[in-house]
């Protein structure tokens, strides 16, 4: 276990690796940051990553490979059909999984549109216990719809609950009698779950709701892009799992889902992704598609380079001392922050630190974008470049109304293994500054919104010169610093 206690009693995260590759970071003064954020139209995603200090925007395909994963990337077998490496990657995951089929993809969406075009019919409905935003885009674009079951308590964002990513048995029921087994070709369950802050599902209500659909004849289908993350909290805080392997966890889990489908941008800290199953009348049904869509069936889009990273980086996310390295830093900046009374998801999830900027910036309607406006105001504060998870990530209504997000959040995301104690501390000290500084913090309003997944491309400007408020506020506190 790496988070060590010292004699004096306090705990601190270690890092179970050392550094032996490094890049340089650059921190630009706060002028230019605002520069660069205003051209990027105040939308970190268009940020350009030489003007970013600390890159917290996500951990997909940048969480830092091992030594081993780099090295087998060296001795993969370059071929268009049947390489060696696609046998040791499919090897790996029936190991893991236990299921018989695997099919590649280039990465996690890919395997969302492959799973909606065969599975999903105009009027469907798919039950989850929350959306995620490609898979929701998916599911919407075969003509189906999505319907949250999450419990009550996983929208609470400050809770002592271990699993707020657990979904409602009595509302699954519900929702399958309400619309008829006819019209629900699947159920989902999204491990680690992403946009209400990395919370985790237990084993016990994933076997539950499993158990339910099996009983209604309903296919499960597990998003496994988190699962590391929810594997570490099942290990620590479930009862019942406490002596149980995180390879033992695993099993268990697939053992309940028809269908395993993950981001490897995430899962294996590596690039690609992977759909699993057993049954397979559906394995063929969505190897049709695999040709037309991805790749041939043996490297679906992948490199075979990034297939062997994948193969090494699934043995090591059944590694406790890989897998606690999100976790157990998140939450000590989690804790840091609430030192500071800087609102934040508790409890602390996986995936990155979660800011509630409903708080933070409770004088920010909606309808302005407080977890926008944040998040931009964040990297004028520290060259930190977070992600805006709230309404700025819905789409609108049909009607053109806002659809206003249950939670506004900026998430600041740890790749595994990649920043330092130090480099938390550092981004804990700007949002707290930031957080005494709150009330300069205003508005955002678009000035190019694309109909589709506007967080990506979508441009927007402050509603007043907040900004240049901010930026003069900070030279007048930090003088000459960065
Ligand atoms: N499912 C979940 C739960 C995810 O978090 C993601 C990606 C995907 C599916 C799609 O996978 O990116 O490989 O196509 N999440 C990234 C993020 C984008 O930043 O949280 P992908």
């Amino acid at each position: 276990m790496s988070n060590l206690k010292f004699y004096f009693g306090e705990g601190v995260p270690v890092e179970m690796h050392k550094v032996r590759i490094v890049q340089k970071l650059n921190l630009i003064p706060v002028e230019k940051r605002l520069k660069s954020i205003t051209n990027a139209g105040n939308n970190t995603f268009l940020l350009n990553n030489c003007d970013v200090f600390l890159d917290m925007l996500t951990d997909s395909g940048v969480n830092a490979m091992s030594d081993k994963q780099q090295a087998a990337m060296m001795v993969a077998d370059d071929s268009y059909a049947g390489s060696a490496t696609f046998t040791r990657l499919e090897s790996k995951l029936q190991d893991i999984f236990q299921k018989t089929y695997f099919l590649p993809t280039h990465q996690g969406r890919a395997c969302e549109n492959i799973i909606a075009k065969v599975f999903v019919k105009k009027g469907d409905v798919i039950p989850m216990n929350y959306h995620f935003t490609t898979t929701r885009a998916h599911i919407n674009l075969n003509g189906g719809t999505v319907e949250e079951l999450l419990k009550d308590e996983g929208l609470e964002t400050t809770s002592t609950i271990a699993f707020k990513g657990n979904m409602d048995i009595d509302k699954l029921k519900l929702v399958i009698n309400k619309y008829g087994v006819e019209r629900i070709p699947f159920v989902r369950m999204e491990a680690g779950t992403n946009l209400i802050g990395g919370q985790p599902f237990s084993l016990e209500n994933m076997k539950e709701a499993c158990e339910v659909c099996q009983e209604y004849g309903i296919m499960t289908v597990l998003d496994a892009s988190l699962l590391s993350d929810n594997l570490y909290f099942i290990k620590t805080k479930e009862e019942a799992c406490k002596d149980m392997t995180i390879q033992e966890i695993t099993r268990k889990i697939a053992s309940y889902v028809d269908i395993i489908y993950f981001s490897a941008r995430k899962l294996g800290s590596a690039r690609g992704g992977a759909i699993c199953t057993s049954n397979e009348n559906a394995y063929k049904k969505m190897r049709e598609l695999i040709p037309i869509y991805e790749g041939f069936i043996t490297y679906g889009g992948m490199s075979v380079r990034e297939m062997e990273a994948m193969v090494v980086g699934l043995d090591e996310a059944m590694d406790m001392d890989m897998i606690n390295q999100g976790p157990i830093f998140i939450e000590e900046m989690v804790k840091e922050l609430q030192k500071k009374n800087v609102p934040v998801i508790t409890p602390a999830g996986g995936l990155g630190c979660h800011i509630d900027a409903k708080r933070f910036v409770n004088h920010i309607p909606q309808s302005e974008y407080p977890a926008g406006a944040l998040a931009a105001a964040l990297f004028i504060a520290g060259g930190i470049r977070g992600m805006e998870r709230g309404t700025m990530s819905e789409e609108r209504n049909e009607d053109g109304s806002e659809n206003y997000s249950n939670m506004e959040l900026v998430r600041l995301a740890l790749p595994r293994r990649v920043f330092t104690l130090s480099q938390i501390k550092y981004a804990v000290d700007r949002i707290g500054w930031l957080y005494e500084n709150r009330q300069l913090i205003k508005g955002l309003k678009f000035i190019e919104e694309p109909k589709v997944m506007r967080f990506f491309l979508g441009k927007l400007e402050p509603v007043s010169d907040w900004q240049e408020k901010l930026v003069a506020k900070f030279k007048e506190d930090f003088n000459d610093s960065l």
